[in-house]
């Protein structure tokens, strides 16, 4: 069903390819549990091109396609790339096209990864393009919703943080949109959710609704999504300065909250949740981290035919 497709935005999946990508992510959870060996990927090349900070997903995109027996062709931090000598992604791509089965590229520039695809044959992978999409982080928050609460619809979410700038929350609301769950973003008014991804989560059916009231959000949600504030992508560093603390996560905010509420988070966590929180039981973040891998596993398994 995704033998030869490329993975750039959450709104291009069906609710069958989801259902596909989670069963196949629970199964290579279970081959690592058994510490079964496994061969899918043997004999292909992954390319991981990342021209912008990150540990998770690199890591884990590695490690993912070193668990299925594939290798792994890394590109050097962006400096020292011909990125720098002002390739551009166009012909990174086509060149990349011809050492490597399927590529994973993470870049600042919003449509890179979809410039990739144009240019390279091979299956892309959107590892974050700019404040775009990040579409592998929410199809793994949606593996740890599933595990976490054993299901995937019926559940009010709330996302909180930079929902401007954070791609993390553009992508998971597509997700969280699909299977008919409540939405409620809460953030500063001035890093609110585009105008033009809630009016298109809401002509897909998306049920949201705004509010700067974290306290009544969280009494009503079984998921709070927290992100960090996007330092790297404001123009002003007063801005960021002004903002910076605005929201904070601790354990008087659980006792407020919903009982048994998950908190999930991407990560990198900056201040917005207390160390504190660690703790609680319904703090998903680290495990969340860990789910990326039967799930990236799954992704490249799937795209490459090799599932
Ligand atoms: C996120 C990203 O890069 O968008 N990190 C990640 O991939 N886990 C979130 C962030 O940087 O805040």
């Amino acid at each position: 069903m995704l033998t030869g497709r490329d993975i750039l935005t959450t709104k291009q999946f069906s609710i069958k390819e989801l259902d596909l990508i989670l069963k196949t992510a629970t199964r290579f959870e279970q081959a690592l549990k058994e510490k079964r060996v496994l061969n899918n990927l043997d004999g292909c090349i992954v390319a991981s091109l990342f021209f912008e900070a990150s540990t998770r997903t690199r890591l884990s995109f590695e490690a993912a396609a070193l668990r299925l027996s594939g290798r792994v062709i890394s590109m050097p931090e962006a400096a020292v790339s011909s990125l720098a000598k002002g390739e551009s992604i166009a012909d990174t791509a086509k060149t990349v096209d011809g050492y490597a089965d399927v590529i994973v590229i993470r870049h600042a520039q919003k449509g890179s990864a979809q410039t990739a695809a144009d240019y390279a044959a091979h299956p892309v992978i959107n590892g974050g393009d700019g404040s775009g999409q990040h579409p592998t982080q929410a199809l793994l928050d949606l593996y740890t919703i599933f595990k976490e609460t054993g299901d995937v619809s019926g559940l009010t979410i709330t996302l909180l943080g930079d929902l401007k700038n954070g791609r993390t929350v553009h992508s998971l609301s597509y997700l969280m949109a699909k299977y008919g769950n409540r939405m409620i973003f809460a953030s500063p008014s001035s890093l609110a959710m585009p105008a033009e991804i809630t009016a298109e989560l809401k002509s897909l059916g998306g049920d949201v609704s705004e509010t700067s009231d974290v306290d009544e959000a969280l009494a009503e949600s079984d998921i709070v999504y927290v992100t960090r504030i996007q330092r790297e992508r404001f123009e002003d560093p007063a801005e960021y300065e002004r903002l910076k603390g605005s929201y904070v996560i601790d354990m008087k905010t659980v006792a407020r909250a919903k009982k048994g509420i998950k908190i999930l988070h991407p990560l990198p966590r900056v201040d917005e949740i207390a160390t504190e929180v660690d703790a609680y039981e319904g703090a998903t973040y680290f495990r969340q981290a860990h789910n990326s891998i039967p799930t990236r596993m799954a992704l490249l398994a799937l795209v490459t035919g090799r599932a």
